[in-house]
């Protein structure tokens, strides 16, 4: 009658791929433990690590609504108690909130005894990111449920698929402590698109995924461009320009916003390039007076 799980932290986007790829990586993430009780009611009994941040009435914590809408669907009256452990901070662009929408439903589900399957309690943890961000994005939770690759083709109806990469593929995620609130980084974004960039961004998409399917690195680098959302979002992050062509020379095959900021990633073949790259980023934001914290994970 208790569970404790763990959900990574996830890389949105991916350059070319807003709002439909993402990637899960090792660590950091958040935990839940949930245990049964007799109340009938969803409970937030305890918050750790948030610096007293976010909300514990159970309908305004994403954790909380996404526990309720899944016993609602099953048609269940259990009573949980939900203890949510954050390990990462809030508005870091590294899908906090969706790690704990993710752990939250994943716990629910096998607490229940397993109803549904991973693919269908995704919708849950979609409604958490509509309460932590005004929108149901899956590009984070999408990836922290089933882990390593996703792409979201289509959110009506939902069709999420999973992509095979390379082993030697390994991300880097750089937080620059500085907070950016995604329901605002989507806020500054252009409803319309030109038809130039969409044709430029298709292409990206698409050779992206063959890349990572080919293990062609030459293509995976030729594809982490994003034409339409980092010229306007990279205005948000000081040293934006100079991480990237930092990145860049110290071997990424890639570097982007991860999410909406302001951690960045870059993408690269090995694990030591991506220890290099991280270090590269750093220097860029220790210059700037900006404390990091640095991520190397493999990307499967
Ligand atoms: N795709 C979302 C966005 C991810 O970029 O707004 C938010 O983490």
């Amino acid at each position: 009658d208790y569970i404790k799980v763990f959900a990574p932290a996830t890389v949105a986007n991916v350059a070319c791929g807003f709002d439909v790829l993402g990637f899960a990586i090792d660590s950091p993430g958040d935990e839940v433990e949930l245990t049964k009780s007799d109340t009938g009611e969803v409970r937030i009994t305890k918050i750790i690590g948030d610096g007293g941040k976010l909300p514990t009435d159970a309908d305004k914590n994403t954790a909380g609504v996404v526990v309720k809408a899944f016993l609602e669907a099953i048609g269940s009256k259990q009573g949980i108690d939900i203890v949510l452990h954050k390990h990462m901070p809030l508005g870091s662009g590294m899908g906090s909130s969706a790690a704990s929408s993710a752990a939250a439903v994943y716990a629910a589900n096998k607490l229940m005894g397993s109803p549904l399957s991973d693919l269908e309690i995704l919708p849950f943890a979609m409604e958490g990111e509509r309460i932590a961000c005004g929108s149901a994005h899956a590009d984070n939770v999408a990836p922290s449920l089933l882990g390593g690759f996703t792409l979201i083709r289509s959110y009506s109806p939902l069709d999420v698929v999973k992509i095979d990469v390379p082993d030697e593929l390994f991300a880097t995620v750089v937080h620059p402590k500085i907070v950016v609130n995604t329901k605002d980084a989507r806020k500054i974004l252009k409803g319309q698109v030109p038809l130039d960039k969409a044709i430029r961004q298709w292409g990206n998409v698409g050779a992206l995924i063959a890349g990572l399917l080919q293990k062609d690195y030459g293509l995976i680098s030729r594809s982490l461009e994003d034409v339409i959302i980092e010229p306007v979002r990279s205005l948000l992050l000081p040293g934006f320009d100079e991480a990237k062509q930092a990145a860049l020379e110290a071997g990424a095959l890639g570097f982007g916003i991860s999410g909406s900021g302001p951690s960045l990633f870059s993408l690269n073949r090995g694990k030591k390039t991506a220890e290099t790259v991280a270090h590269a980023i750093k220097s860029v934001y220790d210059g700037l007076g900006i404390e990091t914290d640095l991520f190397v994970s493999a990307v499967n």
